[in-house]
């Protein structure tokens, strides 16, 4: 039976730190003690941060990885790198790690290093088409459709290295099955410079098969002849691909889950912006992150200081939700990105034998960035009557040379995560701000792919990091099916208005956008 973190000694422990420390204040923490900052800050690869404005101390952080010794995290980190079945649900390998890993890699679980040749073979094929299509000047658009993990990781680092970016082909991205979002797109292209893209692990989505039909549909009503050259799929599934008349086709594993698949052939659309040696980067950058989360002892473990912070926050101070900032603004789709790296991983009710958990699991995340975020809802950070974590995500060199600018953004985001915490007590009423509020302090040094890779990489191990205290299965995703079920049965009855079986309210919003 599954070790249940609850019944832990740690937790028990850590219960009881809870209790005792009802009145922890951070700037009496910093005053008591000199080396607080140097303490809870830790250099990983490409990244910096300092954890030290959190509510939590020595003695705590011994609690936390006791609780990680308890819950076996380090055996579950073995089975991750062993390419053990730990998406148990669906008896599946979780290796998208494996992906990053450099060819000829050794040491290896017998279980990676049977499939190391077969990714290179791949990345390289793909790659190779990346330069190919570069190199065609008459594609000048690129039209990415597909979603959740087949769109949010592409679009999600396209922008964020936009400076890396060759001039000459535009990025589009649809996922939504409303049709605006492919009409828009459409509305300004030219089939013969386009190339569609249809990522989609399974090649079953329902909205990625609408668009991707509709996509044809356009192409060929518009004098496209050349499906072969203006259409790749990028999936597990390659026979589906072809069945739907694309033969261009990348493929990858069921061992990647969709969001965990931007290392994989769904990270065309970013090899395409960025070329090979750029997504090489990438994938070296996340791969020194691996072996950071891989080696690294849980004390000085990024990743797994942060997931235990998480569960700290989540289920000791009962903080249900986190915010995210990137003061960049090439990182502003990070936080979506991230909402369903984690939400969709750790969103779970049941531990790994399907019995209801007594914890509480995911918090929200959500963010957006800063500065354009303090003049929205910063305001209840620092006053509302809930305290929510905040991470900054601050890149030291900007990538232009606007006078002035940067360090007018970096001193706003040091200056929101001191006053976050320092307060100010001599206004009363409507002017105090109460302090004492959380936040971690993220540094890159600057946004390139290497670090782009190595940050996605640390919240990846982070979200396995708190999953695998909670004892959930991080890997699936049971909880979108009922919808997409229910979607199919109503989706005639807007036609037929039918609304037979069907609850009063549910009956109510049939007839009112019943379709003519
Ligand atoms: O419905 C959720 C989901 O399965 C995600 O996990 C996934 O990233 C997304 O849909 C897209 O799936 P696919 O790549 O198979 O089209």
């Amino acid at each position: 039976m599954p070790v249940r973190c609850e019944q832990t000694p740690a937790w028990a422990r850590l219960q009881g730190l809870q209790a005792a420390r009802r009145g922890f204040d951070l700037r009496q923490a910093f005053a008591a003690d000199a080396g607080r900052a140097a303490a809870l800050s830790q250099e990983a690869p490409y990244l910096f941060v300092d954890l030290s404005k959190n509510l939590l101390d020595a003695e705590v952080e011994q609690a936390l990885l006791q609780l990680a010794a308890d819950c076996g995290v380090e055996a579950k980190r073995a089975a991750l790198f062993g390419g053990e079945s730990i998406n148990s649900t669906e008896g599946r390998a979780v290796m998208h790690w494996l992906l990053r890993t450099p060819a000829g890699a050794k040491g290896l679980a017998p279980a990676a290093a049977a499939e190391l040749p077969a990714v290179h073979d791949t990345l390289d094929a793909m790659l190779a088409y990346a330069e190919k299509v570069r190199a065609d000047h008459t594609i000048t658009d690129v039209v990415n459709i597909g979603i959740g993990g087949s769109d949010l990781g592409p679009q999600m680092a396209v922008l964020a290295l936009a400076e890396h970016v060759a001039p000459g082909k535009h990025f589009h991205f649809v996922s939504n099955v409303d049709g605006h979002e492919l009409a828009g797109v459409l509305k300004g292209l030219a089939p013969e410079h386009t190339l569609f893209l249809i990522a989609s692990k399974t090649f079953t989505t329902a909205e990625t098969m609408a668009n991707a039909q509709s996509a044809k549909r356009w192409y060929e009503q518009s004098g496209g002849t050349d499906i072969a050259g203006h259409f790749a799929a990028l999936t597990t599934n390659v026979e589906a691909a072809r069945a739907f008349g694309i033969d261009t086709t990348f493929g990858f594993w069921d061992w990647v889950g969709g969001r965990y698949s931007m290392w994989s052939a769904i990270g065309l659309p970013i090899a395409l912006a960025v070329g090979a040696e750029g997504f090489r980067r990438l994938l070296a950058g996340a791969h020194a992150m691996d072996e950071h989360f891989r080696t690294a002892p849980l004390a000085n473990n990024l990743p797994v200081r942060l997931g235990l912070l998480d569960v700290w926050y989540r289920n000791f101070l009962g903080f249900t939700s986190r915010c995210i900032a990137p003061y960049h603004s090439a990182l502003r789709r990070v936080p979506a990105y991230l909402q369903q790296l984690e939400m969709e991983s750790n969103g779970k009710q049941v531990d790994l034998d399907g019995r209801p958990l007594a914890v509480g699991t995911s918090p929200v995340l959500w963010g957006e960035p800063g500065t354009n975020g303090q003049h929205a809802y910063f305001q209840m950070l620092h006053q509302g009557t809930d305290v929510v974590p905040l991470e900054f995500v601050a890149v030291r060199r900007p990538a232009h040379s606007l006078e002035g600018h940067h360090a007018k953004l970096l001193a706003n985001a040091i200056a929101q995560a001191q006053a976050l915490m320092v307060g100010k007590a001599d206004a009363g009423g409507h002017r105090h701000f109460p302090g004492n509020r959380p936040s971690s302090f993220f540094v890159l040094e600057e946004l390139t792919p290497e670090s782009l890779g190595a940050f996605i990489a640390m919240y990846e191990h982070r979200v396995f990091v708190s999953g695998a205290i909670w004892g959930i299965n991080s890997f699936d995703q049971w909880g979108v099916e009922l919808g997409k079920v229910l979607a199919k049965d109503l989706e005639p009855r807007l036609a037929s208005g039918d609304v037979q079986g069907l609850d009063a309210s549910t009956a109510q919003l049939l007839g009112r956008l019943k379709q003519d």
